[in-house]
């Protein structure tokens, strides 16, 4: 009889303040102790990870699977999306509820629950809020019972139908701080980009690069103060969905000065994309996301708020279509060739599956970031924030056996031919990096190995979180 059910030997494992040649037992799904392998005994199975990066399983707490934008749904669902995320060592997922006026959040939450069951990672739902009747304020307490106490609320999207008002969105936050959850915004000021896109829409200026001229980091940084000083008003928590720029990065800076609990995310889009790309008149389409992407002075003051601590998360906010779905909105001419209107193209990039690497390669390959601020903003700090700490995001006795091995010198070169999104297009087309994930194994058992992919559909299991 073997002692343990794994055991991860000779292995660099991470932790928040660094690293150390370590062994790790499993058993159970669990971590059952680490140290040295000749005090453990027996284990079923050996891994040998001499020279690898043993880090806890990543956490993406920000995705959008098969989730309806403009009629799209995009090519994935959860078991397919489970795939590209475990081949990039992700093991835990947090997407939204589909959430309309109207709707109740519970029975979103139930809905998009039944969705999420054939996941083989695991998974969680954020309650997309977008309005504050009495009956949904009443809501707030049992999503809290349910296991989901982060909440999401835009400042935009107006005339899709989501856009939640200002008196709503100081009421919400209220009802939150009373309950124990915490809000989070998409903060783009409606009318600013609104007033733009009308604008643009007259002057029959609308090819791609007008998205990003529509929302300017003004947009953003105009809402996230606004946002900032109502939850200073209320007193409560902020979770700040996909920063930007250095804009509103300053308003994350000057609320953190005054202690204020508020929190910033970023994607790793932001990081690595400048928005030129929409310069492209025939590819440009494919980067329509919101916020858009930003110029390099801002990519590089994310850089710098993730090195200082005052950006806590990279997120993928994974939302991708394939190009046909991308175009399918738009008019044609007399001559059947597409007009450019960026508003009418479905907002979203990819980003599950290639995220570490990314982050592996230009954070830290270039010296940006250390394995552990990785290991920080991908793990630790989402565990902690959306209510997982320590069952996930860390490598200690008692956790689940979430854990990704990865290879900092095997190189690979992102395609939509070498990722897993079975779309014929990528983002990142091209693009070589160095330092892949090997090796992901969820709550103990190997779930991507190599390039392959072994979890059975529904292995994944909904992860009830508190805050
Ligand atoms: O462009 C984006 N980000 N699409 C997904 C929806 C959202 O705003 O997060
Ligand atoms: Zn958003």
């Amino acid at each position: 009889m073997s002692n343990f059910d794994m055991i991860i030997k000779n292995g660099l494992v991470v932790s928040p303040a660094g690293f150390s040649q370590t062994d790790i037992a499993i058993k159970n799904g669990k971590i059952a102790a680490l140290g040295k392998l000749d005090d453990f005994g027996e284990a079923a199975k050996v891994i040998d990870a001499n020279g690898k990066y043993v880090m806890p399983g990543i956490i993406d707490g920000h995705v959008h699977i098969a989730a309806p934008f403009m009629g799209c749904t995009g090519p994935l669902d959860f078991y397919s999306a489970s795939k590209a995320a475990a081949l990039g060592g992700v093991t835990t997922i947090i997407d939204f509820t589909n959430t309309m006026p109207g709707d109740s959040v519970l029975k979103k939450i139930e809905d998009r629950k039944k969705e999420m069951q054939i996941a083989a990672i695991d998974y969680s739902i954020h309650a997309k809020i977008v309005e504050a009747n009495a009956e949904i304020l009443s809501e707030i307490k049992d999503i809290v019972s349910l296991g989901c106490p982060t909440l999401k609320m835009f400042t935009t999207y107006r005339r899709a139908g989501v856009m939640i008002n200002d008196e709503d969105i100081l009421k919400v936050m209220e009802e939150a701080k009373k309950c124990g959850a915490r809000p989070g915004v998409h903060a783009e000021d409606n009318t600013l980009s609104e007033y733009n896109d009308d604008k643009f829409t007259q002057a029959g200026t609308t090819g791609w690069k007008y998205h990003y001229i529509s929302k300017p980091p003004m947009v953003e940084a105009l809402a996230t103060k606004k946002m900032i000083d109502f939850s200073r008003a209320v007193g409560g928590e902020l979770y700040i969905f996909h920063l930007t720029c250095g804009e509103a990065l300053d308003e994350v800076i000057k609320a953190k000065k005054k202690n204020l609990p508020i929190y910033a995310e970023t994607c790793i889009h932001y990081l690595e994309l400048n928005k030129h790309v929409m310069d492209d008149s025939e590819t440009g389409y494919r980067y329509i996301c919101s916020p858009p992407l930003r110029d390099d002075k801002d990519r590089m003051a994310l850089w710098q708020g993730l090195k200082e601590g005052v950006v806590s998360v990279v997120s993928s906010d994974n939302c991708l279509y394939d190009d046909n779905e991308k175009l399918g909105f738009l008019d044609k001419d007399k001559s059947g060739n597409i007009i450019p209107d960026y508003k009418k193209i479905a907002n979203g990039v990819s980003g599950l599956e290639e995220k570490l690497m990314l982050l592996l390669t230009d954070g830290v390959g270039s010296g940006k970031m250390s394995i552990s601020d990785v290991c920080n903003v991908c793990s630790v700090n989402p565990a902690k924030l959306f209510g997982m700490y320590p069952k996930k995001g860390i490598i200690q006795p008692g956790s689940d056996a979430d854990i990704v091995i990865v290879d900092m010198n095997a190189k690979k070169t992102l395609s939509y031919k070498t990722l897993h999104y079975g779309i014929n297009s990528s983002v990142y087309e091209g693009k070589r990096v160095s330092g892949v994930p090997i090796m992901t194994i969820r709550r103990g058992e190997i779930i991507a190995e190599n390039g392959h992919f072994k979890a059975p559909k529904g292995s994944g299991q909904f992860i009830k979180r508190v805050l």
